[in-house]
């Protein structure tokens, strides 16, 4: 990563570097003082000791006693939040200050406080802003930084360690290392702090919009007491720790399933099984409607997501296409929608619209065209990570997967109704919507 000129500048302007001559805790302490004047979602986790009777905090250390759940996050997006994420390096790099002259402020620290979350895998602290000004971060070198941690992104530690000490769901287990109850561990505070942020940074052209937490908060699930780790963390029955005497325990599976597009087409082998596990947000069907033109409408039911379908990142959305073809295969009609957040990027973030569909809730795309007295509908729907256009921007081809298709159906409309012929979806290919 470049240090950018701003910071460079600082470093070696005056000969009374106050930094210098400050010893590793206090450039620490420094940092944690920075961090900790700033907004949640500007915070990195704080520093954190390495466990009695381990040798790092690395994944792979974890994993040599924790093999099972160390191969599942291995796959999961959250191992892949650094490196591994092409659209993520492309767009640290544009935000690092020194890209080019129409990107002059420098914010990839935030950006690397919830993507490489603790203090330990940070290259460089923070420990001011110079003018107030979050684009111009004032950098130290972190005394700490373990540059293999870091390539772990999300990792075991991030949600488990903190001050020397594991935190697990029981905290008395007999385990080679300090073990305590993780209060916040299962609860949604431990997702939320990462997946919930609506920040605005007009003069970097910048914002932060995913509102997964609020989401959830309003959702049906959250009414009746499902958290996210109910439905991204599925539970298995299993010894937690293999090679040792230890009973199987109801504990939770690690792949943190969500829209399971690959982050490269080199994980798609693995991510594959994970479909018939995760499912996707919402079934699709061809229902009667009054309110359309012929009496019918694709309908699109978030039925298994705990929030917005789709959530998260702004670039976000679903395609869902709708073709009608009369007894002889010709087309007859053709109904379209796309489901997302719109913005417009520049020269200001403006929010143009949005019809993202909340929990438990539907959106109908109402069938038209003049038809005979029998057609059939083919309905195919695909979710993408990014529009068309941001992808042909970071240069992404063969480097990323921007969408997979999850459904496609095909119907039969006639006097009798609508009727199901074949669907295909994260469950196989049937004659029926049940999975
Ligand atoms: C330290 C920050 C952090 C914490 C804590 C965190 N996440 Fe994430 N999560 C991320 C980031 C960043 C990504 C996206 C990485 C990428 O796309 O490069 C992500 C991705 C995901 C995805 C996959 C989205 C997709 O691409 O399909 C799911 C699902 C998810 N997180 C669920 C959870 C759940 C459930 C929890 C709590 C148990 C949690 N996260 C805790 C930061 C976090
Ligand atoms: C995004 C947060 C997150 C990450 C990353 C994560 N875990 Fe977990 N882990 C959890 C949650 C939440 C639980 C389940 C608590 C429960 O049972 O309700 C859990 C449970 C566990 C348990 C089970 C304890 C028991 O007795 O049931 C172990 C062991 C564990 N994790 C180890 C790891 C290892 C090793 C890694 C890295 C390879 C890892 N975790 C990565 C959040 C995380
Ligand atoms: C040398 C083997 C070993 C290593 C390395 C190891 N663990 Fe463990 N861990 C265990 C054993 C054994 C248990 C107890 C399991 C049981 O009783 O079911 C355990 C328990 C746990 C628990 C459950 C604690 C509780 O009581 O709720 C968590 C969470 C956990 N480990 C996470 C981690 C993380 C994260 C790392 C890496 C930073 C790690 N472990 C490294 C062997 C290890
Ligand atoms: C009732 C089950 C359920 C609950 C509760 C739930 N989710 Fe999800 N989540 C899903 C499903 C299903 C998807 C897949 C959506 C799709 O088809 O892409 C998903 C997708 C995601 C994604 C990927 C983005 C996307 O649109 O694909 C993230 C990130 C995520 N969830 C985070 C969370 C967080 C954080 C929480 C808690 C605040 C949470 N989820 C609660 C079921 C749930
Ligand atoms: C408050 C924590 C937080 C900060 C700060 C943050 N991110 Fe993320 N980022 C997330 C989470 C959570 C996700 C995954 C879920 C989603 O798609 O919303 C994510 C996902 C992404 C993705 C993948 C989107 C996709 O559709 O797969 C990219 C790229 C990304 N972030 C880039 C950045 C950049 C660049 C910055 C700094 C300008 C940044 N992030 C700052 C939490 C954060």
């Amino acid at each position: 990563m470049a240090i950018t000129a701003v910071a460079v500048l600082w470093w070696w302007s005056g000969d009374d570097d106050p930094f210098a001559r400050m010893s590793d805790e206090e450039i620490l302490a420094a940092a944690h003082a920075f961090y900790e004047s700033r907004p949640y979602f500007e915070r990195p986790r704080p520093y954190s000791e390495i466990p009695a009777g381990l040798p790092d905090l690395r994944a792979e250390t974890c994993g040599q006693c924790h093999a099972a759940i160390y191969e599942e996050w291995k796959i999961s997006t959250h191992a892949r939040a650094f490196r591994d994420d092409a659209q993520f390096m492309a767009e640290l790099e544009k935000s690092s200050g020194d890209y080019d002259e129409h990107h002059p402020d420098d914010v990839s620290w935030m950006c690397l406080n919830c993507h490489t979350p603790m203090i330990n895998q940070l290259e460089r602290l923070v420990v001011g802003l110079e003018n107030g000004e979050i684009g111009k971060p004032i950098y130290v070198d972190n005394p700490f930084f373990d540059p293999e941690l870091q390539d772990d992104a999300i990792s075991c530690a991030t949600c488990h360690v903190q001050d020397g000490v594991v935190y697990g769901p029981r905290g008395d287990t007999d385990a080679p290392h300090p073990v305590a109850l993780g209060e916040d561990l299962m609860n949604e505070n431990n997702c939320v702090s990462c997946h919930q942020a609506e920040a605005h940074f007009p003069d970097q052209n910048l914002a932060c919009f995913f509102t997964t937490g609020a989401e959830w908060e309003r959702s049906p699930a959250a009414a009746a007491g499902q958290g996210c780790q109910d439905c991204h963390m599925p539970t298995v029955h299993r010894k937690v720790a293999e090679g040792f005497d230890v009973p199987e325990r109801e504990t939770r599976h690690h792949w943190f399933g969500g829209s399971l597009i690959p982050k490269h087409p080199d994980f798609e082998e693995e991510i594959a099984p994970l479909r018939a596990i995760f499912g996707s947000g919402a079934s699709l069907s061809v229902v009667t409607d009054e309110e359309s033109p012929s009496g019918y409408s694709v309908r699109v039911y978030n039925e298994f997501a705990g929030h917005l379908f789709p959530t998260g990142d702004p670039e976000r959305h679903v395609d869902v296409v709708a073709r009608i073809f009369d007894g002889e295969g010709e087309l007859v009609g053709e109904d379209e929608v796309r489901i997302g957040s719109i913005y417009e990027w520049w020269p200001q973030i403006r929010l143009i619209s949005d019809n993202r569909i909340e929990a438990g809730e539907s959106l109908y795309l109402p069938l038209t065209g003049d038809w005979p007295e029998a057609v059939e509908v083919e309905v195919v729907a695909e979710k993408f990570r990014m529009h068309q256009e941001a992808f042909d921007y970071h240069d992404l081809e063969g480097r990323y997967v921007n969408s997979r298709e999850f459904h496609r159906s095909r119907w039969r409309i006639d006097a009798e109704g609508a009727t199901l012929l074949v669907l295909e979806d994260d469950f196989g290919r049937r004659d029926t919507l049940e999975p």
